[in-house]
């Protein structure tokens, strides 16, 4: 028996109230650091909603803040940098990433293959742009002025951020599948900010760099807004795009050479729409899907934190029993 596989970008945590619960009093960087939590969190929704793979719960700053970069995850804002870095001292300061580093989060996802047996473990990292413009903004940005700036004006400063960004996030990719993840995610959540021609000078190289370190597992490579970046992001060596939810799944198979399995699409604000509208844009993205080459269910980005989980349940429902086959 066959069926489409499902599961949800931000998944694991602040839709659920079970997650609230365990977070309370708690700090996210110290969720992500305490091997018990961290695994719990992340089995939360695989019990509750019966996706098909579990994702690591961590954050894409958690490497950066390991290799001693000063910054923290602030509620309702996302990571915030003390002291931004833009120049050769602030880039010479991040250092490679050594396993002492991350042992925690590690520890983390030993115990979570114990747990899972057969249902697979997603890790993740952050592509270098993504990183880059935490780093380079000191926080979340709307416009990636200062980012976008520094490529310009100073590439050779740029390219070497991003070149010890792409090895820091692919030290950690080949830590997570040393210790038994069973596919990786690369988010350049940030990466639809670019043209294609910068993205493909700046950005491209980099994440080829990061995804090189693994070998042995799938790839699966997303960012928010890449309509017109996924024909450069196919490029980065991987197997299975990311689509988000501003692009038929149909359409950016077209675009890509169809040899590719999507990953996507639901807009994550259909889920507040009313379960008729659920149901008929779930049957449209599955539709969507029918002749590619693979397809694994997703949002087209993250669970927004106010999502009713009763919702994602159903829909997991939804795209079993609609696609079972023998
Ligand atoms: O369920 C999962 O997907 C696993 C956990 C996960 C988190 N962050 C937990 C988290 C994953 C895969 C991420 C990746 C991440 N972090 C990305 C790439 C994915 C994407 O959504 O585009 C990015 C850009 C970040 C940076 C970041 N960290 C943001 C934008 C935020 C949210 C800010 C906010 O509060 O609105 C965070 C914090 C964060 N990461 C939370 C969680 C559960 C909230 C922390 C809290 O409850 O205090």
């Amino acid at each position: 028996m066959s069926r489409t596989p499902v599961w949800f970008m931000r998944q694991a945590g602040r839709s659920l109230p079970e997650y609230r619960r365990l977070r309370e009093g708690i700090t996210m960087l110290d969720a992500c650091n305490t091997p018990e939590l961290a695994a719990e969190i992340t089995m939360q929704p695989v019990r509750r909603h019966g996706v098909d793979a579990a994702i690591f719960f961590s954050d894409i700053v958690v490497p950066v803040k390991a290799v001693g970069v000063d910054l923290d995850i602030v509620p309702g804002t996302g990571p915030v940098v003390a002291a931004p870095i833009r120049d050769q001292a602030g880039i010479a300061a991040l250092r490679p990433l050594q396993p002492d580093d991350v042992v925690g989060p590690i520890a983390a996802i030993r115990l979570l293959v114990e747990e899972l047996g057969d249902t697979p473990l997603i890790g993740f990292a952050g592509a270098p742009f993504t990183l880059a413009s935490y780093l380079i903004e000191g926080g979340p940005s709307r416009d990636h002025a200062a980012t976008k700036s520094l490529m310009w004006a100073e590439p050779q400063l740029w390219h070497a951020l991003a070149d010890r960004l792409a090895h820091i996030a692919g030290s950690y990719l080949a830590l997570q599948v040393g210790a038994g993840a069973s596919a990786v995610q690369l988010f350049d959540s940030w990466a639809g900010a670019l043209s294609e021609t910068d993205y493909r000078e700046y950005v491209l190289p980099h994440s080829r760099t990061a995804l090189s370190y693994v070998a042995e597992v799938p790839k699966i490579h997303f960012g928010v807004g890449t309509g017109e970046l996924l024909p450069a992001m196919s490029e980065a060596g991987i197997d299975v795009l990311g689509v988000d939810f501003r692009i038929p799944l149909q359409q950016a198979a077209a675009r890509v050479g169809g040899e590719f399995a999507l990953q996507g699409n639901l807009d994550p604000a259909a889920l507040f729409a009313g379960a008729d509208v659920v149901e008929g844009k779930v049957a449209a993205v599955l539709e969507s899907a029918a002749d590619l080459p693979g397809h694994i269910f997703n949002l087209g980005h993250g669970v927004l934190p106010s999502t009713d989980p009763g919702v994602l349940t159903a829909v997991v429902a939804q795209v079993h029993d609609s696609t079972e086959r023998n």
